[in-house]
């Protein structure tokens, strides 16, 4: 069933829920407003949705603390919202990829009290361990006179994959939600499930790892080397596992290693993310080296992305005359590329309002999706303010010649006829072309003109002239069989 709407190269598209349409006025976006808006998604052309975690929760984390994995969380609606959704999406030929998070709980999950060797206790704090968010990962419970492991908030204890009832239960809720037709499941953080049960000290990182992670709230975390809690062989065989238990689900991993690491990941799923491109530097030669610096690219299944709920804005980091320039980057790479909601009208990060959300941070990129120039996401007051909707929303740009929203959509459908691995054919810190088939794709990310080998133009944003390319400009082109040597040139 997924294999018919993923097709080859998909493009998914990251709901964040809370932000996207609201259809109750409370503020908070909802599943009845994301089935009102699924068009977009079709105008867009993608092949389908990543939708985070619409699961019961007290949202300390805003969805990843679930406290009931076979509910809906009240301000997102019902089930029977759920299903609609579902159905709609599939009516459209959208998939769902269900964001499921397997490595912890809310603490007000039932399991908490009433399974607690579901999770990993000590009596004292026993090492070293970083929480992602800062601080020690042990957390001092009252009512059980223990120390409990949280990789996250401490309102996120950790789940014990050492107790085969973890694996049980979790394939459970997994056949419930495949059982309701989603195609698939982006398992959240999965590098971080299994620990070591010997709970040894992890090491100190070489200050080398922090390099790319400079704007990143989580620098304390880094500053260890997480060879107890990250990446241990188990969290392989349960990957495994759940890849055997549910064959026609797509399995997206997000794991935050080094390409390098991501192979086996790789085998066993449809996917992984590669954090080390939504980190690169704006500099061709990182760039290069990132998207096939470990040869993972000709596989075809690594997952792009320059943006998502987590990470600073694209268009923030690389800056605005840049959107156009990293559209084409992340459309035109093999594998799968995920569009963070916004990003494909060029929206940057925000302020975040006025009172903190997210306690690590992360308001910024979470504002509420911009549909028209009074906002549109809402009738009430979004539960963060909107950006700048008056400049950046998605009906001025629908139709409208040379918008971002019209670019990502020439792309998307420019992106079907690109096949074959990526094969890097130019790399300065200011330029980046490589080669797709009979493709290539040319990037000018500096501020000079740059000078552009024959070839048919098929898509351009930016200046192009006969042999350059202008600063902060990109091209794509096919071999023209008029021009002398009939291909665009390696340099
Ligand atoms: C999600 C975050 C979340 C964390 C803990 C991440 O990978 O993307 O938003 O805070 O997992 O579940």
């Amino acid at each position: 069933m997924r294999r018919e709407r993923l097709r080859r190269d998909p493009v998914l598209y990251e709901v964040y829920l809370r932000s996207f349409a609201d259809s109750n006025g409370d503020g908070i976006g909802d599943l009845a407003g994301l089935t009102s808006r699924l068009d977009h998604l079709v105008d867009l052309g993608v092949d389908g949705l990543w939708l985070t975690p619409v699961f019961r929760s007290p949202q300390f984390d805003f969805g990843y603390d679930v406290s009931d994995y076979l509910d809906i969380h009240v301000e997102y609606g019902s089930m029977p919202d759920m299903d609609a959704l579902i159905d709609a999406a599939h009516t459209r030929g959208l998939a769902v990829i269900l964001d499921v998070i397997i490595g912890h709980t809310s603490i007000e999950h039932f399991w908490f009290r009433e399974h607690p060797d579901r999770y990993i206790w000590a009596d004292q704090i026993p090492n070293n361990w970083l929480s992602v968010f800062g601080g020690s990962a042990w957390r001092h419970d009252e009512e059980a006179g223990r120390y409990y492991y949280h990789r996250f908030y401490p309102e996120q204890p950790n789940l014990n994959w050492g107790n085969p009832e973890v694996r049980r239960a979790v394939h459970e809720i997994l056949g419930f939600w495949t059982g309701r037709g989603v195609d698939g499941f982006r398992l959240d953080s999965l590098d971080g499930i299994a620990v070591d049960p010997g709970l040894q000290d992890e090491p100190l990182a070489d200050p080398s790892a922090l390099r790319g992670r400079e704007r990143d709230p989580w620098a304390q975390y880094w500053s260890l080397q997480h060879v107890h809690t990250c990446n241990l062989p188990q969290v392989l065989t349960e990957l495994k596992e759940i890849a055997t238990a549910f064959p026609d689900a797509a399995l997206v991993v997000e794991a935050d290693l080094p390409n390098e690491q991501l192979l086996p990941y790789m085998r066993l799923a449809d996917c992984s993310f590669a954090f080390d491109f939504i980190r690169a530097p704006l500099d061709g030669v990182a760039l290069a080296r990132v998207i096939d610096g470990a040869g993972l690219a000709g596989r075809g299944n690594l997952a792009w992305a320059l943006s998502n709920h987590d990470q600073p804005r694209m268009v923030s980091r690389w800056g605005r005359d840049l959107a156009g320039v990293a559209a084409v980057l992340l459309l035109s790479l093999p594998g799968w590329s995920f569009i963070y909601q916004g990003d494909e009208i060029g929206m940057v990060d925000g302020p975040g309002g006025p009172d903190l959300r997210d306690r690590s941070g992360r308001d910024a990129v979470r504002h509420p999706m911009q549909w028209n120039r009074s906002g549109g996401f809402t009738t009430g007051t979004p539960w963060l303010p909107f950006i700048d909707p008056e400049v950046c929303n998605v009906e001025d740009q629908r139709g409208a010649a040379g918008s971002t929203l019209e670019q990502y959509r020439t792309l998307i459908r420019l992106r079907r006829e690109l096949r074959g691995p990526v094969r890097i054919v130019a790399a300065e810190p200011g330029f980046l072309a490589f080669r797709r088939g009979g493709h290539t794709i040319s990037l000018n990310l500096g501020d000079e003109d740059h000078e552009l080998g024959p070839g048919q133009l098929v898509y351009m944003t930016g200046r192009v002239e006969p042999g350059r390319l202008g600063p902060r400009s990109a091209v794509v082109q096919v071999a023209d069989p008029d021009s002398t040597g009939g291909q665009p040139s390696e340099r």
